[in-house]
């Protein structure tokens, strides 16, 4: 029993944890492999003026694995008084909004709702600040935490000129480009320290502010874009995506619903729409995903398996850089060698070591083209077999849960899964399945006392 007892262990945790990520992404605005994401927004105040002050704004995305892509963010708030924002480096307010109360010196913006983008790279250097320019676009703090930092700064007038007679704005908004992310309240931290260059200097700001903001997948109320397909060296069924994984095709009839590659006129089709290129112009698949990843179970050896991942991009608008992917399964506390991909393991709640998150070698194959011969990447993941867990049976050797940049992707049914040719023998009775649902309960406790 002891020997019975053990796998079925283990996988009850796996269990607890997956029901207890269930319940969490329910409520939409939590991530249990993130517990701690956030994008915290830094309002230094580095010098006071006669009408006002200057202040540098400071985005850090501090979320492991969702990164801020093109068109990049935008940020917004409602100012407390009448400010205006007299000028700006390293960003621009996207609206003047109505300036006639000013005569001689025009403000940058007067709007009471100001909404702030970033500059484009190769923006003037006497327009630029540190960490501006990038497009908006901010890396993922695992992938690149040197670029998950935006930066402007502001001289605003018609504010307080002290720090008891300043306000803080309201009301802040942060579009990623879309909806999603939700920011507090602005507190007043302990100011901001500054290194010199040599580090032989300290300066500090006169007053800071933080607004933390949380990204949720419920707020950002978007259809899937991502969906698994899967297959296996012991049975030749490909299980491929659910249909209508991210959308149904609608009639064939209907234009640009979705783009037949065979197509003669494809190349007039994507290049006509490309203007408006935030909505993803795919080919038409049964599942409709801008993104599948198939996970193929490859070789199985005496002590390792082999599963070789492929990402292919059937989106024509978009190259995705810089993408990566979050993987749950098991064996990822003992992966053995990775190819061709970045590995770094996630472990939000230290004991288990479940989850991994993947992304592209820098100049090799960081970039995922678009649709087209080009538009995938892959690599193989070798694991080291740990004798009470693993098995071929009832679809062990299949991930959890995938992620691409942050979104779920749709996964098929578990009983669709590739059966091994002798499935029935390897089938719980239901004595074991009792036993399974009783120490799941266990197992749910266990991890979360
Ligand atoms: C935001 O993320 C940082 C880094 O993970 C963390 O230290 C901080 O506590 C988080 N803030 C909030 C309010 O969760
Ligand atoms: C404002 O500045 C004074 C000293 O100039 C300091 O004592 C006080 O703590 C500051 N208040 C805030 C809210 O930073
Ligand atoms: C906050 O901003 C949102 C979006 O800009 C707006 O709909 C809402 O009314 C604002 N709330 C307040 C209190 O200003
Ligand atoms: C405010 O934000 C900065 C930068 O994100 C961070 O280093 C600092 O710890 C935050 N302060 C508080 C009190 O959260
Ligand atoms: C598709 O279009 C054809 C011809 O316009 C029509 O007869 C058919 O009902 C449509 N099908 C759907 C599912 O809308
Ligand atoms: C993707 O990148 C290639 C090479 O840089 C470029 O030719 C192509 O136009 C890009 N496609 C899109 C949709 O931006
Ligand atoms: C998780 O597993 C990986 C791969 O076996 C290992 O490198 C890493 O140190 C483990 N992390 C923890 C926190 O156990
Ligand atoms: C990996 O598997 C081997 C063989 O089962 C085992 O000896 C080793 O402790 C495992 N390592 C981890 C980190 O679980
Ligand atoms: C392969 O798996 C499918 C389920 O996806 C099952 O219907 C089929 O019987 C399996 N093939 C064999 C040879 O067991």
């Amino acid at each position: 029993m002891g020997s019975l007892l053990q796998p079925m262990m283990g996988y009850a945790i796996f269990l607890a944890f997956f029901l207890s990520f269930t319940c969490f992404t329910s409520t939409g605005a939590y991530d249990a492999l993130d517990p701690n994401g956030n994008i915290t927004i830094k309002w230094d105040i580095i010098s006071w003026t006669p009408d006002g002050y200057v202040a540098v704004v400071t985005l850090f995305n501090f979320q492991q694995y969702r990164h801020i892509q093109a068109p990049g963010w935008s940020l917004g708030w409602t100012w407390a008084k009448k400010e205006v924002i007299w000028s700006m480096v390293g960003g621009q307010a996207t609206e003047q909004g109505d300036c006639s109360k000013y005569k001689t010196t025009i403000p940058h913006s007067c709007k009471k709702t100001p909404t702030i983008v970033d500059l484009m790279p190769g923006t003037p250097y006497n327009q630029q600040i540190a960490n501006c320019c990038k497009g908006g676009v901010l890396s993922s703090w695992i992938q690149d935490p040197a670029n998950a930092a935006g930066s402007f700064q502001l001289s605003v007038g018609a504010a307080g000129t002290s720090n008891k007679t300043v306000r803080a704005p309201k009301n802040f908004t942060l579009n990623a480009p879309g909806p999603g992310y939700s920011c507090g309240k602005a507190r007043i931290v302990k100011p901001s320290r500054f290194l010199s260059a040599d580090k032989r200097r300290a300066t500090q700001a006169l007053m800071t502010w933080n607004v933390t903001c949380t990204y949720s997948q419920f707020l950002a109320n978007k259809a899937p874009t991502c969906c698994v397909s899967l297959s296996s060296f012991y049975n030749d069924t490909i299980v491929p995506c659910p249909a209508c994984s991210c959308g149904c095709q609608r009639n064939m009839t209907e234009p640009g619903s979705c783009v037949d590659p065979e197509s003669p006129y494809l190349a007039s089709v994507v290049s006509s729409s490309g203007k408006n290129s935030n909505t993803p112009l795919v080919r038409c698949t049964n599942h409709m995903c801008p993104i599948r990843v198939h996970w193929h179970v490859k070789l199985n050896y005496k002590e390792y398996w082999r599963v070789k991942v492929t990402i292919t991009n059937f989106n024509y608008r978009m190259n995705y850089s810089a993408w990566n992917l979050v993987v749950q399964h098991p064996n990822f506390d003992n992966v053995t060698e990775i190819f061709s991909f970045n590995y770094k393991p996630l472990t939000p709640y230290g004991a288990i070591n479940d989850t991994a998150m993947l992304w592209g070698l820098n100049f090799y194959n960081d970039l995922l083209m678009h649709a087209g011969p080009t538009g995938n990447v892959q690599s193989e993941i070798l694991f080291q077999k740990d004798k009470a867990t693993f098995s071929f049976a009832k679809g062990w050797a299949f991930p959890r849960r995938i992620y691409f940049n942050g979104d779920n992707c749709v996964m098929p049914p578990p009983d669709a899964y590739p059966w091994l040719p002798n499935a029935a023998s390897h089938q719980l009775t239901s004595l074991g399945k009792l036993i399974l649902t009783v120490l799941s309960t266990l197992g749910f406790l266990y991890a979360y006392a």
